[in-house]
């Protein structure tokens, strides 16, 4: 669709994006990650700031330039990401989950640089869940926040891809999920992307496919839609 009819059709609304991907650091020179570029959570950062928001970006080790005009704040750990978001999601008319947020963090992080032990055992790492953010603000009161989740699934039959996209927008309280494959070769570093939208009662409002910035807006178009008529 022609970005001329999204021109200003979010101003004074503003948004959080967070972007990315959280690393959970193991030792100064070690840390547990993941492959989120950060491309889609930026273009949909930059899609937003074109038609008028106002957008404050959480960045978690982007791989890509900072989007032009948005408020930008950077984080590394899961942590980190949730106290940035939880503050900026405060009186926010959208909140955007896209990036990859480490599901595990390690128990204890070394001071020193973990040595190899002698011998050629292996190692045995323990871990800790992290909070889910997007779950914590979805059970909280948030009339007036509209929530947006990622999903990011290997499952490669389509039908499947959205019954999952349906069970994790009800689990985690979002008003909307929008739903991605990824694979070896799919999604991550992609400049291309496939997605689909679940929203209220697990329906699929659409389905966009293309640059990962045409994406962006197809979803931003949900959301404006989405708050016109819930009028928020
Ligand atoms: N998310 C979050 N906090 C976490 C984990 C995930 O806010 N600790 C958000 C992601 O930003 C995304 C959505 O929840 O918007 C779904 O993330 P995903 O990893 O697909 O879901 P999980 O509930 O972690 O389930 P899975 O076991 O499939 O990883
Ligand atoms: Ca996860």
């Amino acid at each position: 669709a022609a970005a001329q009819h999204r021109t200003g059709d979010l101003s004074g609304r503003r948004i959080v994006v967070s972007a990315g991907g959280t690393r959970e650091p193991l030792d100064p020179v070690r840390f547990l990650g993941n492959r989120s570029s950060g491309k889609q959570g930026i273009a949909i950062a930059e899609a937003a700031r074109s038609r008028g928001a106002e957008v404050t970006l959480i960045a978690a080790n982007l791989e890509v330039a900072d989007p032009e005009g948005c408020d930008v704040r950077r984080v590394s750990t899961a942590l980190e990401l949730r106290d940035a978001v939880v503050a900026a999601a405060q009186g926010a008319d959208v909140v955007v989950m896209a990036a990859a947020v480490a599901d595990y963090r390690p128990v204890t992080v070394s001071d020193a640089k973990i040595k190899k032990d002698a011998g050629d055992g292996g190692l045995t790492l323990e871990l800790v869940r992290n909070p889910d953010i997007l779950a914590g603000l979805g059970s909280e009161p948030h009339s007036g926040t509209l929530l947006v989740g990622f999903a990011a699934e290997t499952e490669s039959d389509d039908e499947h891809l959205v019954e999952l996209g349906r069970a994790k927008r009800e689990a985690k309280g979002a008003d909307l999920l929008v739903v991605n494959r990824v694979g070896w070769n799919e999604g991550f570093a992609s400049d291309e992307n496939a997605v689909v939208v679940i929203g209220a009662g697990g329906d699929v409002v659409t389905r966009a496919h293309g640059t990962k910035l045409s994406v962006a807006h197809d979803i931003l178009d949900v959301v404006v839609s989405e708050l016109t008529t819930t009028a928020r």
